[in-house]
């Protein structure tokens, strides 16, 4: 009976290990426009409540939001600005912009504007938002580093840099978060939740 216990417990350890393997070495970047569905369900710690504490957003504002995905938290923060406000969404896949404007449309949000384009290099004159914001998106981009320079860029001095992560294949620890942000111009205001699950607050020199 023991040995049948300890078999069946191993037995199952190997699973859940094979399945966490394929799990991570099929989770690729960009985030397959397929499995959008996923991008819907909220995670722990950086949940709307989270964004908003963390962002601030103010009526008139105009922001930027890098990797919307399928347009989780652009929804939820674009009506927050008012329609003064302005927020532009980058993406590096159109489906993914085509999908937030289709879902913009539907709720009657005039304010959203989308631009493809790679977040290490973007179309938009320095100095221009209040406020930069991106989640489960940094490590996707190949070149992290670079990015937070160009975000920095177009940012105004004093906006904000809204940073959250979630651990999976390409996430970046809030250590290696923090060392980037401290090369590039950026002073850490707070951030919430562990390591593994994070909204951190910069704010651009
Ligand atoms: C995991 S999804 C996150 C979506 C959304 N922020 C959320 O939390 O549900 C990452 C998004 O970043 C975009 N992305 C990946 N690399 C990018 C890059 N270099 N420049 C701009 N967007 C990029 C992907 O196309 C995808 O929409």
């Amino acid at each position: 009976m023991k040995k049948k216990t300890v078999t069946l417990a191993a037995g199952a350890t190997a699973l859940a290990a094979a399945a966490g393997a394929v799990w991570w070495f099929t989770d690729t970047a960009p985030y397959p426009y397929d499995k959008r569905r996923l991008l819907d369900l909220p995670l722990p710690f950086l949940r709307a409540a989270d964004i908003d504490r963390a962002l601030d957003p103010a009526d008139g504002e105009r922001m930027l939001e890098i990797g919307p995905g399928t347009g989780l938290q652009s929804l939820h923060v674009a009506p927050q600005l008012g329609c003064q406000g302005r927020l532009d969404i980058v993406d590096i896949q159109q489906k993914m912009l085509d999908h937030v404007q289709k879902r913009a449309a539907d709720a009657e949000i005039s304010t959203i504007h989308g631009t493809r384009a790679d977040a290490t290099c973007m179309p938009f004159d320095a100095g221009t938002f209040d406020a930069v914001y991106l989640v489960t998106t940094l490590g996707e981009i190949g070149a992290p580093r670079e990015s937070l320079t160009e975000f920095h860029r177009v940012l105004r001095p004093g906006g904000r840099l809204v940073v959250g992560e979630f651990f999976d294949r390409h996430w970046i620890p809030f250590g290696r978060l923090r060392s980037y942000a401290d090369d590039c111009g950026f002073q850490l205001q707070e951030r919430h939740g562990p390591t593994v699950a994070y909204l951190a607050t910069f704010v651009r020199s």
